[in-house]
């Protein structure tokens, strides 16, 4: 008889957007003449720009010539792409990545899931408290993160670090120490970075305790100050410990068209086996690549066009994240964030994070997502994105300012 993989059956709930889709609909049925702004969930609103779609339209074509069409994609991806992340991303940082430690894939998330199939069930993860679901969800699936203890909200066997207003929201080094450390920054859900001294001390933690860091990257493209790491590799030893996951879902809009890659340098070395040769291994035995026309589109952000596209798709999203701080601020909330990433973290006054979902729902119909959904230490929290249109953004403020007035 088979046996399911019962880790599944540990898991708690059901996903947190799924529980806020189904309060929006039941409220929307309720309300049907209610315009709805939705400033939840982290999908981008504007289109993929100019020179983005055409080289889709170019590459669509190509796949209509018999010269000129593509089939399976080469197991790291294609090596025009490969090549514009070496060098736009990295060589330009100071960082050496080879394009042997690049791989392309169908994006973050799968990439952040997926990851974990190259590390043994017993290690120890750690992840900061709040944190985007998917690092502590997929290793709970390997049963990796013991049990779930739903008085306090924890898996028995993940080490917390708690984000919190104390410590400017960035993790402290954990006491206990972990063997996979799980860091995001610019981070989802606090908005808050750190500098690139505080990642240097991660970075000497984990090679001092023999660690590895897993760095989702995603949202470096929002980085607007001086002091923050664009990448883990501008630090020093770095590439003895450090994987780094991308996305082409923030910074040029590729949600729906889905495109990423994960950097795994070849000086990660375990028992003398390259993790490098692990992933690579993983990647050419179950994925069969990105489709070729969207790694081109890739590519097409690194042009100068499609980097100044980039920047003015960026920059339309970081004005949103002005309006909403700015006005949450002019209506006494305490909020962070949203300078070096498109994420408004702010307090609740006295509600749960869920208490203040429903009042916001109700009272001005707009819809962010509660904090406590990303770990306890979000509890009292509340997540807005500055990925809506500009006109949304300006009337869902102007709605939670009168709510105050
Ligand atoms: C921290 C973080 N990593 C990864 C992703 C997913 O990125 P992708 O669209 O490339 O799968 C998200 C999406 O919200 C995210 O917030």
């Amino acid at each position: 008889m088979y046996k399911i993989n019962d880790n599944y059956l540990k898991l708690p709930g059901s996903y947190l957007f799924s529980t806020i889709a189904k309060k929006v609909n039941a409220f929307t049925a309720t309300n049907p003449d209610k315009k709805i702004i939705r400033l939840g969930i982290g999908d981008v609103t504007q289109p993929l720009s100019p020179s983005i779609i055409k080289r889709l339209h170019e590459a669509v074509d190509e796949m209509a010539a018999r010269e000129t069409f593509k089939g399976y994609a080469p197991d790291l991806g294609y090596e025009f792409l490969r090549s514009a992340i070496a060098k736009n991303d990295y060589e330009a940082r100071g960082a050496k990545i080879g394009i042997d430690e690049i791989f392309i894939s169908d994006g973050a998330k799968s990439d952040s899931g997926n990851i974990g199939d190259i590390f043994a069930k017993d290690n120890k993860i750690a992840v900061c408290d709040p944190v985007y679901p998917v690092y502590v969800d997929t290793n709970a699936m390997a049963g990796r993160t013991g049990d779930y203890d739903s008085a306090n909200s924890r898996w028995t066997n993940v080490i917390y670090m708690p984000c919190l207003e104390e410590n400017g929201f960035a993790p402290q080094l954990p006491e206990q120490v972990p063997d996979i450390i799980y860091l995001c920054f610019p981070n989802n859900p606090t908005g808050a970075t750190i500098t690139k001294d505080e990642l240097q001390k991660w970075v000497d933690y984990a090679l001092a305790n023999n660690a590895v860091i897993i760095y989702d990257a995603a949202y470096e493209a929002y980085i607007s100050e001086e002091n923050v790491p664009h990448t883990i590799y501008e630090c020093d030893g770095a590439r003895k410990c450090a994987i780094e996951i991308r996305s082409f879902s923030k910074n040029a809009g590729f949600t729906g068209t889905r495109l990423g890659f994960t950097v795994v340098p070849k000086d990660i070395v375990c028992d003398g086996v390259m993790l490098n040769s692990l992933w690579a291994r993983r990647h050419g035995t179950k994925f069969n690549g990105a489709p070729y026309i969207i790694q081109a589109a890739g590519a097409a952000c690194y042009t100068p066009e499609g980097k100044q596209e980039i920047r003015e798709l960026v920059g339309y999203y970081m004005q949103n994240a002005k309006t909403i701080l700015e006005g949450l601020k002019e209506a006494g909330f305490t909020v962070s964030g949203g300078v070096n990433a498109p994420y408004i973290w702010l307090k609740t006054d006295g509600m749960t994070s869920w208490e203040f979902f429903d009042y916001l729902l109700n009272e001005a119909n707009v819809v962010g997502t509660p904090g406590s959904g990303f770990g306890p230490a979000g509890e009292g929290y509340f997540r807005l994105t500055a990925f809506g249109t500009h006109e949304n953004t300006v009337e869902a403020i102007d709605r939670i300012k009168k709510l105050r007035a």
